[in-house]
């Protein structure tokens, strides 16, 4: 339990960077060991064989490759390559060119498999989010072989789950697609961090980070409005984002392997989203689940070689997470409308339906 970082949270919940905060963490940390080994991969990318890339998608999909690119997912191709603290860190970590090293395309491109080769082929695109689209592309927007007027509602019903089962990952799956925004935005990987001087991160929040620039709700609308989340989605997004945060971290820190800048980091956002959660069990108390969840976390100690414990505080998390969005929709939790960040910290501004570029 990391007392010393009580200050860090309080409040707005907006975490400040400073040194005397992290030497705070890595007081409280004290008494760790020097292990050797595991250091955990990237997360996010969509294999390769799978992937069929954003131009694929973007035949249907008009507007929300149009949102897309005015996206950094997008940007991140051409600029990050050329930005010389992308090359500072590439030659830390002994790498000559970062458009040809898996560590730093997992995370900041899309690669795909063309006539045998892995190519990268874009920055982050539809399908690092939404999964490889080869197996489900056809399934999805097939209407069952009908049209959207003559499908039945039964039809529509199996191939919505049959492209489930083939791996896409849609707007209902919030977990999954969670997962996929934290696996990236945590910057799960020690070495890239304590040697090669990346950022652990920053400070990622689900609603203000997806209704940004990030958002292209424009498919339903018909092109009509990009239609921001409902008040309901926007509680589901924030506790399922601060849920699979405080997951995230916490197999992070098991993972930590020296006592350096990567396992400060980790373990004070773990600890940072542990007390965000408890403040969002006191607002929804309809939501049992959530006060479990905490005490969950806080039965594995935030400290070296604890990596059983953590994972399996990480995987309780992970089924609880999943059970809430089994079970609830949002609808009970007007509790926590009063923490949900507003419109004035959306991260960058969405792109409205129907503009010209
Ligand atoms: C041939 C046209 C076509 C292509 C190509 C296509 N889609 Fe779709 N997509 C559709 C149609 C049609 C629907 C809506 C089906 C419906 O409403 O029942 C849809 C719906 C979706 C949805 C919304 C699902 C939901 O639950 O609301 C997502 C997400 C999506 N597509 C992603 C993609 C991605 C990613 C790609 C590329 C890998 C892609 N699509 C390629 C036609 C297409
Ligand atoms: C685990 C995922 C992950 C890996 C692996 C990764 N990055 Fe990043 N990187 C990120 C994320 C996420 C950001 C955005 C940080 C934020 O949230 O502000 C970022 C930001 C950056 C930035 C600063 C933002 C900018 O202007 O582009 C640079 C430079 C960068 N990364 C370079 C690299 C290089 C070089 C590699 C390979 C050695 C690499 N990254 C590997 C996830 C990753
Ligand atoms: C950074 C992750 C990310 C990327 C990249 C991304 N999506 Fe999405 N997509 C999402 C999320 C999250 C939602 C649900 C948003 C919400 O709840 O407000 C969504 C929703 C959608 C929808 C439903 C829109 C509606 O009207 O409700 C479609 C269709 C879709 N995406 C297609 C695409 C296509 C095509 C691309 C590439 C051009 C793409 N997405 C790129 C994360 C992503
Ligand atoms: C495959 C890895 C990956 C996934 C998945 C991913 N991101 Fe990102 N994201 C990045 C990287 C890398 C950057 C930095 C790009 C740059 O500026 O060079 C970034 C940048 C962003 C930015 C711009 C931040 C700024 O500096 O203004 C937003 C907003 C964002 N991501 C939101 C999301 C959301 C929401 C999701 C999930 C729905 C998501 N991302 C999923 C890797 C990812």
């Amino acid at each position: 339990m990391i007392r010393s970082e009580a200050s860090v949270v309080r409040g707005s919940g907006v975490l400040p960077r400073s040194r005397s905060r992290v030497a705070a963490v890595a007081g409280a940390l004290g008494g760790f060991a020097l292990i050797a080994g595991i250091t955990s991969g990237g997360a996010g990318a969509s294999d390769p064989a799978k992937t069929v890339g954003p131009n694929a998608c973007a035949e249907c999909h008009k507007q929300e490759a149009e949102a897309w690119k005015g996206s950094h997912h997008f940007k991140t191709f051409n600029d990050m390559p050329r930005n010389p603290e992308a090359n500072g860190i590439a030659q830390k970590m002994g790498i000559r060119r970062v458009k040809s090293e898996s560590l730093c395309l997992n995370c900041h491109f899309t690669v795909q498999n063309v006539s045998g080769k892995d190519e990268p082929v874009a920055g982050i695109s539809c399908e690092s989010c939404h999964s490889g689209g080869k197996d489900w592309i056809k399934v999805h927007s097939a209407f069952s072989g009908k049209t959207a007027q003559t499908e039945s509602k039964g039809e529509e019903q199996a191939r919505w789950k049959l492209a489930d089962t083939k791996g896409m990952i849609r707007p209902g799956s919030l977990y999954q697609l969670a997962k996929n925004c934290f696996g990236c935005h945590v910057v799960p990987h020690e070495e890239l961090v304590n040697k090669g001087g990346h950022r652990a991160g920053s400070l990622f929040e689900l609603v203000s980070w997806s209704q940004g620039e990030v958002r292209h709700n424009t498919w339903h609308s018909k092109g009509k409005d990009n239609v921001p989340a409902s008040a309901a989605r926007k509680r589901m997004l924030y506790l399922v984002g601060l849920g699979v945060e405080l997951e995230t971290a916490l197999r992070a820190v098991g993972k930590s392997t020296v006592r350096k800048v990567y396992a400060f980091e980790m373990a004070r956002r773990a600890d940072a989203a542990r007390r965000q959660l408890a403040a969002v069990a006191k607002a929804v108390p309809n939501v049992s689940e959530i006060g479990k969840m905490v005490e969950l976390a806080h039965s594995a100690g935030l400290k070296l070689n604890n990596e059983r414990a953590l994972a399996a505080a990480a995987d309780g998390v992970s089924k609880m997470l999943v059970g809430i969005t089994e079970r609830y929709d949002g609808t009970t939790m007007a509790g926590l409308d009063a923490l949900i960040p507003g419109p004035d910290k959306f991260k960058g501004a969405a792109r409205k339906a129907g503009a010209a570029n």
